[in-house]
């Protein structure tokens, strides 16, 4: 089976059934979105109201600084796979509550699981502490992180500052991009390291 029909169908089984609360207040679910060949896996937190509407991932302002940022690197959103820790929109984009983001946990590794990415970025903490919960963003953005863990394909990731964030925000903002600029001499540095 190819990777484009193994992500419908594992979007399909999550959809019908993702025990997440969050289902009852939500419009539609808001599975990942992009290249099933990625080489880049982008994670974010939870889809807000214009995800919601149209029930694919970063297409609010903090998409269309996503895209700026990636067109600094030379690649476009259809090039990388955008996910988000839970699939459906909080009331008010309040912060996902654990329990949220544990019953999503599943949804998010199958996606791993299928694209199997060279590197795995984290928009923000909610994403980095998913996986790393020990981590401050303040002290983690730009640094590439290396950790097995089981089934999953890639140790390496990368955090960063969640775009949402930055966007009002001057100095954040020149992080990010400058953070965002490191991203391909990182994927240099895992090709000589080996992907395993
Ligand atoms: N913020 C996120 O974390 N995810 C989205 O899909 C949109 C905004």
């Amino acid at each position: 089976m190819d990777k484009t029909t193994e992500l419908k169908n594992l979007h399909k089984k999550w959809k019908e059934e993702c025990q997440c609360e969050l289902k009852k207040t939500a419009t539609q679910a808001v599975p990942g979105d992009g290249s099933p060949n990625a080489e880049i896996v982008f994670i974010g937190e939870a889809p807000g109201k214009s995800e919601d509407e149209q029930g694919r991932p970063f297409v609010g302002a903090a998409g269309k600084f996503l895209a700026e940022m990636l067109e600094l690197i030379n690649l476009k959103k259809e090039d990388v796979y955008i996910t988000n820790v839970v699939k459906y929109r909080p009331p008010n984009n309040r912060d996902p509550l654990p329990e949220e983001k544990s019953l999503c946990r599943e949804w998010l590794l199958g996606e791993l699981k299928i694209i199997q990415p060279k590197l795995i970025i984290f928009l923000g903490r909610h994403a980095m502490n998913n996986f790393f919960p020990e981590l401050k963003i303040s002290g983690a953005h730009g640094k590439l992180l290396i950790k097995p863990f089981k089934g999953m394909s890639t140790k390496y990731f990368f955090p960063l500052y969640h775009p949402a964030a930055a966007l009002y925000d001057g100095s954040m903002r020149e992080t990010l991009k400058d953070d965002f600029k490191k991203i391909p001499k990182v994927l240099q540095e895992i090709d000589k390291r080996g992907k395993n």
